[in-house]
């Protein structure tokens, strides 16, 4: 195992009771890189996650954290490497920000030693950095969908693990909080050496991020690598039957997808030219 790939899975299979999703995955979380997991819905990319952060337990196969079998690992010490956040988290009843925030330290707290200002300082900076510091003292339950979703995101963050894995982090966020979220992703790689797993459904904003963007289609990985290898018109046909022409972006050189239009949208535009 080299120290490149602190978290995979070799062989993994894995599924609710007798239903298979994943099939033989063999897969490797390139350290300090952003790679972000794309397919189709139900093509088992939470599924994966949770495998991989120990919530789902493997039908065959292993998920191994710094080459042991993740499942030998004590619960605490997982939980100081890695922070997940689940596709739909729910927050206890009246919770505040703050609180919810505060949760992601229960992994460095000892009996001997319960609430630090180190705790203290890792809230307020996963406050400041998801940009909920100003909702600190107000129920989680009273906010914006895409309010909550950032004091979920502070909260991963305030774990502070070298391992993230966030399954829809951009759910309900507008396009400037996405581009942002992004942002700090990459920053937290490349300048932190964070290691970090992200599912995301938008092609465009993945493709100007990742530096590895995997494709899942049936429970398989299809295709894996960096965007101008695996974002091609061909591969967006192949795991989501999508017609699109891929070119590349004039700022960035990154590939950008452009779906192409079908029968019902050229009908929309007849009928929006026969207004003019
Ligand atoms: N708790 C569960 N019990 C039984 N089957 C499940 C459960 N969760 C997911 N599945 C099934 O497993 C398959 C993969 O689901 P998974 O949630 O991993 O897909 P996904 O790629 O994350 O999809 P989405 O983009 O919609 O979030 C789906 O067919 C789904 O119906
Ligand atoms: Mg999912």
């Amino acid at each position: 195992m080299t120290p490149a790939h602190r978290l995979c899975s070799e062989n993994l299979s894995a599924g609710y009771e007798d239903r298979r999703v994943l099939e033989d995955v063999d897969f490797r979380v390139a350290e300090g890189r952003l790679t972000v997991l794309l397919g189709p819905n139900g093509s088992g990319k939470s599924t994966l996650l949770k495998t991989l952060a120990r919530t789902l337990t493997p039908q065959r196969g292993r998920v191994l954290l710094d080459g042991h079998d993740i499942h030998r690992h004590r619960t605490r010490d997982v939980a100081q490497q890695l922070g997940i956040l689940p596709q739909s988290p729910t927050a206890p009843e009246g919770i505040t920000v703050r609180e919810l925030v505060g949760m992601g330290r229960f992994p460095h707290q000892r009996l001997w030693r319960q609430w630090s200002t180190e705790d203290e300082e890792a809230v307020m900076e996963a406050m400041t950095v998801a940009r909920v510091a100003e909702f600190a003292e107000r129920p989680v339950d009273a906010l914006s969908g895409g309010q909550r979703q950032r004091c979920w995101i502070a909260m991963v963050l305030a774990q502070n693990t070298d391992l993230i894995l966030l399954d829809e982090p951009t759910t309900f966020l507008d396009l400037k909080v996405q581009v942002d979220l992004l942002e700090l992703l990459v920053q937290l790689a490349h300048e932190r050496g964070r290691t970090l797993l992200v599912v995301l459904h938008d092609l465009n904003l993945a493709a100007a991020h990742a530096d590895i963007l995997v494709m899942m289609r049936n429970g398989r990985i299809e295709h894996s690598g960096p965007p101008k290898a695996v974002f091609t018109s061909a591969n967006l046909k192949r795991v989501f039957d999508l017609d699109a022409e891929v070119i590349n972006a004039p700022n960035t050189g990154r590939p950008v997808c452009i779906p192409a239009l079908g029968n019902a949208s050229a009908l929309g535009r007849r009928k929006e030219e026969s207004f003019v």
